[in-house]
């Protein structure tokens, strides 16, 4: 499984990141799972230096400008040369800051430019009977697809998100079934930018609550690729339990 611990702003102090990136090389030799870390900006060019483990780096976010006047902002080409292979766009939490549907797909231009793997973040605010969340997650990957050359198409990752899923606990999370039903969706919309079965090779991941007591059974039961993984991720205990179960 592929795991992607994202630590959000729940990591501030270097001690700290170097522990959860230890255990992460730990369970990443222990176990058949590949591990990518998305620690916050500051700690990532300390993290990576001099990594030979298997454990990846991600970051959060890429910034919509390609560098200059823009106090603040951290460059898709920053972040890959701190050491960065993968990069969160679209989280909802940067939806939630501003990023319209149309900054994702800059964000998305510039981290494929940099060579960065981009896990493109999609997912509803709500579900409704009259499937109206379908049209949501369609409309988020269309407007994410539709300028990226057919290579670049072949290099996103998609994390299913389901915004009400979030930052919860492992009961609020989505039901093995809704999300074998909403992988379908993903792969089906996928074909229409994606040409014959390479739309079943684009690695779907789910994120939202999963932890130790439900991320064994949306992994067995729902053909997803693996998991973004967000508060359970930065307790030691519960990702050692989740990581281990999952190998
Ligand atoms: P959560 O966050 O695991 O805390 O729900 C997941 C995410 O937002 O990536």
């Amino acid at each position: 499984m592929l795991i992607i611990a994202n630590w959000k702003a729940y990591v501030e102090d270097s001690a700290r990141a170097k522990s959860l990136l230890a255990l992460s090389k730990r369970l990443s030799r222990s176990t058949n799972n590949t591990l990518i870390i998305a620690p916050p900006a500051p700690f990532l060019a300390t993290l990576s230096l001099g990594n030979t483990s298997t454990v990846a780096f991600a970051a959060q976010d890429v910034s919509a400008s390609t560098g200059g006047a823009a106090t603040g902002e951290v460059t898709a080409r920053a972040y890959r040369a701190a050491g960065a292979t993968y990069a969160l766009i679209g989280h909802s939490e940067r939806r939630a800051g501003g990023d319209t549907d149309a900054t994702v797909a800059q964000k998305l231009s510039h981290a494929l430019a940099q060579g960065l793997t981009p896990i493109l973040c999609i997912g509803e605010h709500e579900r409704d009977s009259e499937g109206r969340y379908l049209s949501v997650v369609r409309e988020q990957l269309s407007s994410a697809y539709t300028n990226l050359t057919a290579g670049e198409r072949k290099r996103v990752l998609v994390a299913y998100e389901p915004v009400w899923a979030i930052g919860k606990t492992a009961q609020a999370a989505i039901g093995a079934s809704d999300l074998s039903e909403m992988i379908l969706y993903i792969r089906k919309v996928l074909s229409d930018f994606l040409p014959g079965k390479t739309s079943a090779r684009t690695p779907i991941l789910y994120g939202g609550s999963v932890e130790a007591g439900n991320a064994k059974t949306l992994a067995a039961s729902t053909g997803i690729d693996g998991f973004l993984i967000g508060h359970a991720s930065v307790d030691a205990d519960s990702f050692a339990t989740l990581v281990t179960q999952l190998s």
